[in-house]
C-alpha cells in the first residue's frame, strides 16, 4: 500500500491504488481515522485514499484496507513469445490489445540480456534463449474453449509480428518454470554484477520504443551494458545499467549513463519510478522530475501530517528547515 505495488497485473488491473477504496490510519498524532468506505463513489471532501497510497510510510500507518473484488478468473494460459530482437518485440506491444480487442492480465517484456543471466541463476533455461528478447502475454478467462480461441488468434498475430515461435504455457509445470525465470531477474542481476544501477522508469506506452532505443545509446556511450526488464504493458522498464567488475570510474559512468536516461525519460513525459518509489536512493534526483511547486506541496503535506517529523524520517523528500517550535510540540 505504501508503494502503491504493481507487479505484472497492471495492464489489466490496475495498479494497487486502483484496487482500493478504503484505509485505516493511524496518524503520527496517534489519531485513528478511516479514509473513504465501502462505496464506488466519493467526492466528499479530498481523496485521501490516493493520498496515503504510494506515500512510503511517511504520513501514516495503514492498519486496515477495503479492497475493490474482482470476478475470479479459472483460467489461465501465458504465451511466451521470442522475437530476433528487442526493437520487434517492442513494436509488437500495442498490436496485442489493438488488433485483438483483447486485455491480456500481463504484457511482460525481457531482453537476451536478463534472460541468460537469469538461466545462469537459476541453473535452467528457456526455449529460444539466443533470442533477442522475449514477451510473456497472459490471458485469462472462464471458460476454456474461449480462452483457447483467443489464445490462438494472439498466437497468430504473433507470428505476423514476427515471432519466432509461440510457446503456449497453459500446464502448471512450464507456467512455474516461465515465472520462476521472470521473478528472478532481479536477483541474478545482483548476483553477478556487483557494480550496477537498478532503474524502475516509467513511461507512457506509446514512448517505450523511444526509451528502449535511448537505453541502448546512452549505455554504449558511457562503455557499459543493460539487462532490461519489465511491465511493456504499462510502460514501466526495469534497466539494470551493469559495469564490468574492473571498471575503475564504474560509479561515474553509471551516473552519467543514469542522468541521460533521466533526461530523456522526463523529455518523452514518464516518471522516476513506477512501483519502487522513491525512498532514500532515489530522493536527490525528485527535482528532475517535480517542479517546486510540487516539492513544497510534499513537505507541505508531510508536516500537516507528521509535524515531529517521526514517521520514515529522511524518506522521499528533505526538508530544508528543522521542526518549528510550535511543531515540534509534545511526543
Ligand atoms: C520485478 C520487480 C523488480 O518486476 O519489480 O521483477
Ligand atoms: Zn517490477
Amino acid at each position: 500500500m505504501a508503494e502503491n505495488a504493481g507487479g505484472n497485473k497492471v495492464v489489466k488491473y490496475g495498479t494497487t491504488g486502483a484496487n482500493v477504496l478504503a484505509l485505516e490510519v493511524v496518524l503520527p498524532s496517534g489519531e485513528v481515522t478511516w479514509f473513504g468506505g465501502k462505496r464506488r463513489k466519493d467526492v466528499t471532501g479530498l481523496d485521501l485514499v490516493h493520498l496515503m497510497v504510494g506515500s512510503e510510510g511517511i504520513l501514516g500507518v495503514v492498519t486496515k484496507v477495503v479492497l475493490k473484488l474482482d470476478l475470479r478468473q479459472q483460467h489461465v494460459v501465458d504465451l511466451l513469445v521470442p522475437f530476433p530482437g528487442a526493437e520487434e518485440a517492442i513494436a509488437f506491444v500495442p498490436r496485442v490489445m489493438r488488433e485483438t480487442g483483447l486485455i491480456p492480465s500481463t504484457l511482460e517484456f525481457m531482453d537476451k540480456k536478463s534472460l541468460s543471466l537469469v538461466s545462469r541463476y537459476i541453473g535452467s533455461s528457456l526455449p529460444y534463449e539466443e533470442a533477442g528478447a522475449h514477451l510473456i502475454i497472459q490471458l485469462e478467462g472462464g471458460d476454456p474453449e474461449v480462452l483457447a480461441d483467443q489464445y490462438e488468434r494472439v498466437g497468430d498475430l504473433c507470428f505476423k509480428g514476427g515471432a519466432l515461435e509461440v510457446f503456449v504455457a497453459d500446464k502448471r509445470n512450464f507456467r512455474e518454470h516461465l515465472w520462476k525465470a521472470r521473478k528472478n531477474i532481479a536477483e541474478a542481476v545482483m548476483a553477478f554484477y556487483s557494480k550496477y544501477a537498478k532503474e524502475d522508469l516509467a513511461v507512457p506506452t506509446s514512448s517505450v520504443p523511444e526509451l528502449m532505443r535511448a537505453i541502448d545509446r546512452v549505455c554504449r556511450k558511457c562503455g557499459l551494458e543493460s539487462a532490461n526488464y519489465g511491465h511493456v504493458g504499462d510502460g514501466n522498464i526495469h534497466v539494470n545499467i551493469l559495469a564490468d567488475d574492473k571498471r575503475e570510474e564504474w560509479r561515474e559512468a553509471i551516473e552519467t549513463a543514469r542522468l541521460g536516461l533521466y533526461e530523456i525519460t522526463v523529455a518523452l513525459g514518464g516518471t522516476l519510478s513506477g512501483e519502487h518509489g522513491i525512498g532514500l536512493k532515489r530522493k536527490k534526483y525528485l527535482p528532475l522530475f517535480l517542479d517546486e511547486a510540487q516539492i513544497r506541496l510534499i513537505r507541505g503535506i508531510k508536516k500537516v501530517f507528521d509535524p515531529n517529523m517521526i514517521l520514515n524520517p529522511g524518506k522521499l523528500v528533505d526538508f530544508d528547515e528543522a521542526p518549528t517550535e510550535s511543531s515540534s510540540g509534545k511526543p
